[in-house]
């Protein structure tokens, strides 16, 4: 009996947990900047949502999906990444029909791939995406990317390069497959199994082979900035100058492809610069999918948006000794001997918990000064102290652990009490 995580997965316990609480509590603040809206889909579909979405050619769809039957004979997926169910939604939802557009929503979830683990590569991994639905403006490429370093900065991260390019439109695009096609024909017999097939499918694929990326005939493809007609010169441009206005620091990569079929016009990647951030260096990708809503059966729609994954912003983080601002303390505990007392801190344990006070007790029996350890252990900024001669005389002893001040309050007052010494504090 196999009794182990499976591989590629991964528990997230107490101490790492209070971690992505507090990555996602900023990110979704900063989604409330940006006014983009939090949407769930959910964590299956049906298997040709993606074969449609992602792209029959992409590694994701050919290798890398968890796809099986129901027991209604139904192929399902759990879905690999988030923007094909996310504009499913927008369809099946009808969202384009709402009075305000574009329409702007983000994503927290996991994602299933069955890559080859590593690390900042697991098989289930948790993707924050946005995705902005319905307007083709340039400035609002720059948003989503403006969005996306924002969300690396927030959080204190300065080891970060944008890698920027236009994969043009539909036109261009076509221009270069067959550019692509023509210089590749010549070395067919050399690439791999795998770029011959996408060399007929979708040539822009080979670009992306990990096989083949030695290969001289890479170096030398045509790039498709070369191939971009006036209009996708001229959106490129435009996104740039915001970037440049905003002051966002970019590099063009003319090589940067990306792996999912869906995008045009404009691609983007953001890498960690740090020292010792492993093999892995991308920290998020992202782009325009004009197209993808009418593909996916709705009306002619421009999109846009950008996805990473938690895992590797945390490892950003490490790579970066950045340690967040958790608050690991607890505001108060109880310390009880005696019966009466135990019965007693029951009851005050609850009243205080409804009043809002954060507390916690002992259950195990513990002798008084292990309690006491217990609430040091606990980082508890206040120990209240009943004993049956305290319930006797309706007392608590209340204890500030930074001062040492010990007060005796009348146990009728105690919330009221702590509340207010708890405020002071902030
Ligand atoms: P993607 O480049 O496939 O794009 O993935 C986006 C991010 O998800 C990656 O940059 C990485 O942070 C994270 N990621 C991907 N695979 C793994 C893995 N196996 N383990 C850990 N992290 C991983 C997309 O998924 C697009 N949907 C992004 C997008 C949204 N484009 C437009 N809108």
């Amino acid at each position: 009996m196999n009794m182990k995580a499976p591989r590629g997965t991964q528990d997230l316990l107490p101490g790492i947990t209070e971690k992505w609480q507090y990555v996602e509590y900023a990110l979704i603040d900063l989604c409330r900047r940006y006014n983009y809206k939090e949407i769930r889909t959910p964590i299956f579909e049906h298997t040709e949502l993606f074969q449609r979405g992602v792209g029959d050619s992409t590694d994701i769809v050919q290798k890398e999906m968890y796809t099986f039957k129901d027991r209604g004979d139904r192929s399902l997926t759990l879905r690999p990444e988030g923007t094909a169910s996310v504009v499913r939604s927008f369809v099946e939802n009808k969202l384009f029909g709402n009075a305000s557009q574009p329409t702007k929503l983000f994503y927290f979830g996991p994602m299933f791939r069955y890559e080859r683990p590593q690390q900042g590569r697991m098989r289930q991994f948790v993707q924050f995406g946005v995705e902005a639905l319905g307007s083709a403006d340039p400035a609002v490429d720059a948003e989503v990317i403006a969005l996306a370093m924002n969300s690396y900065q927030e959080l204190g991260l300065t080891s970060l390069k944008l890698v920027l390019n236009s994969l043009g439109d539909l036109e261009s695009r076509k221009n270069h497959r067959q550019a692509l096609i023509d210089h590749f024909a010549p070395y067919r017999e050399e690439l791999c199994e795998d770029c011959q097939v996408r060399l007929d499918q979708n040539p822009l694929r080979v670009l992306d082979c990990k096989k083949d990326r030695n290969h001289p005939a890479m170096e030398s493809a045509p790039s498709i900035l070369e191939y971009l007609n006036d209009q996708s010169k001229a959106y490129f441009e435009k996104v740039k100058g915001h970037l440049d206005s905003m002051g966002i620091d970019y590099v063009v990569d003319k090589n940067l492809v990306r792996g999912l079929d869906y995008y045009n016009h404009t691609a983007f990647e953001i890498m960690s610069d740090a020292e010792g951030f492993g093999a892995i260096t991308t920290l998020s990708g992202g782009g325009r999918y004009n197209g993808l809503v009418e593909d996916l059966g709705g009306p002619e729609t421009p999109g846009i948006g950008f996805a990473m994954s938690v895992e590797r912003l945390l490892m950003a983080l490490e790579a970066e000794g950045i340690e967040l601002p958790l608050d690991e303390s607890l505001d108060c505990y109880l310390v009880s001997m005696g019966e009466l007392a135990e019965e007693t801190s029951v009851k005050l344990t609850y009243d205080l918990r409804r009043a809002g006070i954060q507390v916690d007790k002992d259950y195990l029996g513990k002798k008084f000064k292990a309690q006491f350890k217990a609430a040091d252990r606990l980082g508890a900024k206040f120990v209240l102290i009943l004993g049956d001669e305290e319930v006797e005389q309706n007392l608590v002893k209340v204890k500030n652990m930074e001062t040492g001040n010990q007060e005796e309050i009348p146990l009728e007052n105690v919330v009221d009490h702590l509340r207010s010494e708890l405020e002071a504090e902030g």
